[in-house]
């Protein structure tokens, strides 16, 4: 194992010994639960799983073979389930190259085929039968409030709102803003966007206006959609005003926003019983906001599909990028959709009878594959919930699985924590017996949460899927088969079908066997992101020419004696709160914007819910005082630039920064003295040693 890998896995065991430290607050009594080692497999049942489409490890391994000797054939067998207006032609199946030593970096699958991702997700269902199945059950944030959606009617509103998009001349190619809550228009929105060939970006609502806005001048989207607020628990979100800001801000840069669509939400929900009693009035700017529900009562119903190039890119996604700058992940059409649909029917093993609950928001990549076009795609029954785990009660993921009956529930892992603080009978009282696939995502999950959600949830008869994957690959990359994979808690376990999964040593040589290093893949699949948007430079610059030849994932993971991979964590300066993934560097040039902050830097430090949450050391100007005032206001301006889910948990003055002599910041050190740990190790490359005492002395008592 290189130092600079067996660092941070010392840091990462670091974490988790702190981490059940803390966890001795919750009131779960964990010895109960025998934790498991490395070593303790916990099998499918076969009762459960003896009709899987996958069930048993070898028939895994004889699949997982075929899709890496010979793709054509394999993924050639999976997309006749589409229809695709220009045939796929087998000489153009898929090419690429990795290696920036021969070329641009590049991937293509089903080149010059075309099709069109609403049809299939749509009509195709509604061809075979299924129009009068249910799409989706909304449960709205308030139980009293629930409504479904069937296929038939999904593709009518689907029609109609691509028309409205048209009428707002949003042509092929042109991008659409969207900043939505979990409501059905949501999907309706995104839907119209693939029929007329619009590439949608949508932001996840709980971003700031500043953060929104950064993004349409990115994307220069012309047209926006949103709702008028919603309520998530008791708290109200003004999602227009929101976006009033974001568009201000657009303005003043030169870009105008041109149509606000906005969905009259509020009025139709019921309001929790403590919020104040005040009307919530939105304001519409003439001539460039309009409500959903005007437009769509004209609009007709009919709209033929485009057809679109299999590599026609379909929406794009920012992510956090090491740099601090978001990047726009671009994905494309035909593969993504054969990645997004094979994936969801292979990792959930989804049968048609199924009802799958899918708990991310449809403003991450979770949301776009596996709320919206996975489950479509195979004419699923989905429930899409509105609201938090804790309301009205901390049992109110456990009542709508009951209510709906659902046989595949996907969260992630710092929900479960959060989740399993309570008395486990606000879990056994309600009846879960559906239930058959528990999935996990986000991060990596810890034992203890792993072994909580098999025994509390899954009553020792699930399967766990803990699926590893990111905004970039479109779908699941490392993940169990529930019918198929004897499971380790805490293991991400094996590749999906496509997928080969290797590990690198710092100079970029594949381990083999058990061993730890660089997580990397040396071939294509067919959802892998094409490129960043308007920046193919940096996506090479990022994924590709650390190792020429791979696509480097920046995280670390370990391979075992008999071959399961663990996933570590990043091994850039990224930081996982909360599964939201986000840079140190981006919440360190909000931290120096600040007029007093002359030098920030921020590590990750270990949280017992949120898995990490921001730790931040800041160097002040001279006449600058640290107190509660310089706090909030430091807290506030990362609220405001970033979001709220980015908000420091600690911000510690540092009259100095540990420093190499070349001016590079030691993070390392910093992490150290974050989870007050003084056992350091060598800090003789530092331009001044005593710094570090005096941050330790320096630490916040809270901290
Ligand atoms: C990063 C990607 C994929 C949807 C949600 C996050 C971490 C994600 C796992 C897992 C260990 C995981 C990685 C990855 N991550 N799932 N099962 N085990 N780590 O998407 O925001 O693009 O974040 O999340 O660090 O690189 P994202």
């Amino acid at each position: 194992m290189t130092q600079k890998l067996a660092a941070r896995r010392l840091e990462n065991q670091l974490a988790h010994s702190h981490l059940e430290r803390e966890i001795g607050g919750f009131t779960l009594n964990l010895s109960a639960f025998n934790m498991p080692s490395e070593r303790t497999i916990y099998h499918p049942n076969p009762s459960v799983f003896k009709n899987a489409h996958v069930n048993s490890f070898d028939q895994y391994v004889d699949l997982h073979r075929h899709s890496i000797d010979k793709p054509e054939e394999f993924w050639g067998e999976i997309v006749k389930q589409f229809y695709w207006e220009t045939p796929i032609n087998i000489d153009k199946f898929f090419t690429y190259n990795f290696d920036f030593r021969k070329g641009p970096i590049f991937t293509k699958w089903f080149d010059g085929a075309t099709t069109n991702i609403s049809y299939n997700l749509l009509d195709r269902n509604v061809r075979n039968g299924n129009g009068d199945k249910i799409a989706f059950y909304w449960e709205g944030n308030h139980p009293d409030d629930y409504s479904r959606l069937t296929y038939k009617k999904l593709l009518e509103e689907v029609c109609k709102f691509a028309n409205v998009l048209k009428s707002k001349g949003v042509k092929k190619g042109d991008r659409v803003a969207v900043y939505m809550p979990m409501i059905l228009e949501s999907v309706v929105t995104l839907l119209a966007c693939t029929r007329i060939g619009a590439i949608h970006s949508l932001v996840f609502a709980g971003f700031s206006a500043d953060s929104f806005a950064d993004r349409i001048l990115h994307c220069g989207a012309r047209v926006l959609v949103t709702a008028d607020g919603v309520w998530r628990g008791e708290k109200h979100l003004a999602l227009k005003s929101i976006c009033d800001q974001s568009m201000e801000k657009c303005a003043r840069k030169g870009h105008n926003v041109e149509h606000c669509i906005v969905v009259s939400h509020l009025g139709r929900v019921t309001a929790p019983p403590n919020a104040p009693q005040q009307h919530f009035v939105t304001p519409m700017k003439n001539g460039r906001d309009e409500w959903w529900q005007d437009l769509m009562e004209d609009a007709s119903s009919l709209c033929y599909p485009e057809w679109m190039q299999a590599e026609d890119p379909l929406f794009m996604l920012y992510t956090s990028g090491s740099t601090g700058k978001p990047k726009g992940v671009l994905h494309t059409t035909g593969g993504y959709m054969v990645y997004a649909a094979t994936t969801f029917k292979y990792v959930f093993d989804y049968k048609p009878n199924d009802v799958y609950f899918c708990t991310a928001d449809v403003g991450w990549i979770t949301g776009h594959t596996y709320l919206v076009y996975g489950p479509l795609a195979n004419g699923a029954t989905s429930v899409m919930f509105e609201g938090t785990p804790f309301y009205p009660e901390n049992d109110r993921f456990w009542a709508v699985i009951e209510k709906y009956k659902v046989t595949q529930f996907y969260t992630a892992p710092t929900a479960i924590r959060a989740l399993m603080k309570f008395d486990s009978d606000l879990v056994k009282r309600h009846d879960l017996s559906s239930l058959r696939v528990l999935g996990s995502v986000g991060e990596p999950i810890n034992p203890e949460a792993w072994m909580w959600y098999y025994k509390v949830v899954g009553n020792e008869k699930c399967s766990i899927v803990d699926t590893f994957w990111q905004t970039e690959t479109g779908g699941h990359v490392l993940t169990p088969l529930p019918g198929a994979t004897p499971m380790k808690p805490g293991a991400a376990s094996f590749p999906f079908f496509g997928v080969q999964a290797v590990l690198l040593d710092e100079n970029g040589k594949e381990i083999e066997g058990e061993g730890e290093g660089y997580l990397v893949f040396n071939r294509p699949w067919p959802g892998l992101m094409r490129s960043l948007y308007n920046d193919h430079d940096r996506y090479e610059d990022t994924y590709f020419n650390k190792f020429p030849g791979y696509y480097c994932t920046g995280d670390g993971a370990r391979r075992d004696a008999s071959g399961y991979l663990w996933v570590t964590g990043r091994v850039d300066d990224m930081l996982n709160v909360s599964g939201h993934l986000m840079s140190t560097a981006e919440v360190e040039s909000v931290l120096t914007e600040y007029p007093g902050v002359s030098e920030a830097a921020v590590v990750a430090k270990p949280h017992p819910v949120k898995g990490e949450c921001l730790y931040c050391f800041v160097t002040l100007t001279e006449n600058t005082s640290y107190n509660e005032k310089l706090l909030g206001d430091l807290k506030k301006l990362v609220r405001e630039r970033i979001g709220p889910f980015a908000q420091p948990d600690v911000i510690q003055n540092a009259p100095q920064l540990p420093k190499t002599r070349s001016g590079k910041i030691m993070r390392r050190i910093l992490r150290k003295i974050a989870v007050n740990d003084r056992d350091v190790g060598d800090i003789t490359t530092l331009a001044d040693t005593n710094v570090v005492e005096e941050l330790f002395a320096n630490r916040p008592i809270a901290a």
